[in-house]
């Protein structure tokens, strides 16, 4: 389905809420996304939301901000109410959230900012555009879309993601590393599921690296090279957060605010030579996930009823889940694991009353 967005175009002001303003991932986040609203021809006006408690740091990126002296940011809202950031919103980014400590896994934070997301939601329904576009980053980022989308009956669910972009990325740099070529060699690889340890998969099936199939005699050694895609990248990519956070004490930030960048901007370009690209969406059931369960798939975007070729380069693409992938049985296997791995976490959800009062 095509969404209706509010395109970043001359003479619009784009309001652009942002959740958790005074944590990690949002102060390595903003000077990078002014650098994609600097290109565009536009006005902004930011809407930084945070807890009560928190608003006197968020007022030291205010002012930060202004220190800038960025001349097409409209305006600054600092506020710990949800409806004040979210009013006449046309792009929500979802990040304040409670960040897992060492030795947590993600869906234990599922108690706690369920509750968050679920009241977010509901100021978002009754206060931003029919068109905005929400990226939901804090954890367990699937299932509180879900719990979005749930809570949002005015808004296509069509419009809410999760943030998978991060598990693409780590991906990209193992695969790269271990093949020796540049990452940009590699397309196609995309992560399919939940941003969990356990819930994602690494699709290597379907990866292309300098135009050939992995798969396809790339290697020399095809089938070691099919059992470390299989079992080692698998790991590598589920357990790159908890090495970070080992590591530093504290969950991704950088690598986090990274990824909230790539995926703003495919979703703002909808170009098709953009490629594929990982990106939760709310399933109608593709590849026998339940619908309205939130899964990573493969993305892309289509032109519909371009008539030439110049008009294509100017036009925007309706976003799309790549449709009929071929995979290996144990694939097929590995994913309705998964998707049941998702579908458990909504039902944890339900079971703990947060969608029913
Ligand atoms: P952080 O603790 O540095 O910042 C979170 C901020 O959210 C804090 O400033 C906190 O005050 C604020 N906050 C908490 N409850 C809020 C509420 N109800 N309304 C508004 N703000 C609220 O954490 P962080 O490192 O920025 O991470 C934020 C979230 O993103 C975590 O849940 C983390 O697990 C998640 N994350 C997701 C990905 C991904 O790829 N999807 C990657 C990294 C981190
Ligand atoms: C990540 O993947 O780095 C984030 O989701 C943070 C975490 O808790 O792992």
């Amino acid at each position: 389905m095509s969404v209706a967005t509010t395109q970043f175009t001359k003479n619009n002001v784009i309001n652009i809420a942002i959740s958790g303003a005074a944590g990690q991932i949002v102060y390595a986040l903003l000077p990078r996304l002014i650098d994609i609203v600097r290109s565009e021809d536009a006005r902004f006006s930011l809407r930084l939301l945070e807890l009560a408690s928190a608003l006197p740091a968020l007022d030291a990126i205010r002012m930060e901000l202004e220190d800038c002296a960025y001349p097409f940011i409209d305006d600054i809202i600092c506020t710990s109410d949800s409806d004040k950031a979210f009013q006449d919103a046309d792009w929500i980014i979802l990040v304040g959230a409670m960040p897992r400590k060492p030795g947590m896994e993600r869906a234990e934070l599922l108690r706690h900012n369920a509750m968050i997301f679920k009241q977010q939601a509901l100021s978002i329904d009754h206060c931003a555009r029919r068109s905005v576009q929400i990226i939901v980053v804090g954890n367990p980022c699937n299932t509180n879309a879900y719990i979005v989308n749930y809570c949002t009956p005015n808004i296509p669910s069509a419009s809410i993601y999760a943030l998978t972009m991060l598990d693409q990325h780590r991906a990209y740099h193992f695969l790269s590393k271990k093949l020796g070529v540049c990452c940009d060699q590699i397309e196609n690889l995309c992560v399919w599921g939940n941003h969990s340890a356990t819930g994602m998969f690494v699709d290597y099936e379907h990866a292309i690296i300098s135009g050939r199939y992995l798969s396809k005699g790339f290697y020399g050694d095809d089938d070691a090279l099919m059992h470390w895609c299989a079992h080692d990248l698998q790991q590598l990519v589920a357990q790159r957060g908890a090495q970070v956070l080992q590591a530093r004490g504290s969950s991704s930030a950088a690598s986090a605010a990274n990824a909230i960048v790539d995926t703003l901007t495919v979703l703002v370009d909808r170009r098709p030579e953009q490629g594929r690209f990982s990106i939760g969406r709310v399933s109608h059931g593709e590849y026998g996930a339940e619908p309205g369960l939130v899964i990573s798939y493969p993305c892309e975007f289509i032109l519909e009823n371009s008539h030439n070729q110049l008009e294509a380069l100017d036009s925007k693409g309706s976003l799309q889940i790549v449709q009929n992938l071929d995979h290996t049985q144990a694939t097929r296997e590995r994913l309705q694991v998964i998707f049941a791995e998702i579908a458990s976490e909504a039902e944890q959800v339900h079971a703990l009353g947060i969608l029913d009062s």
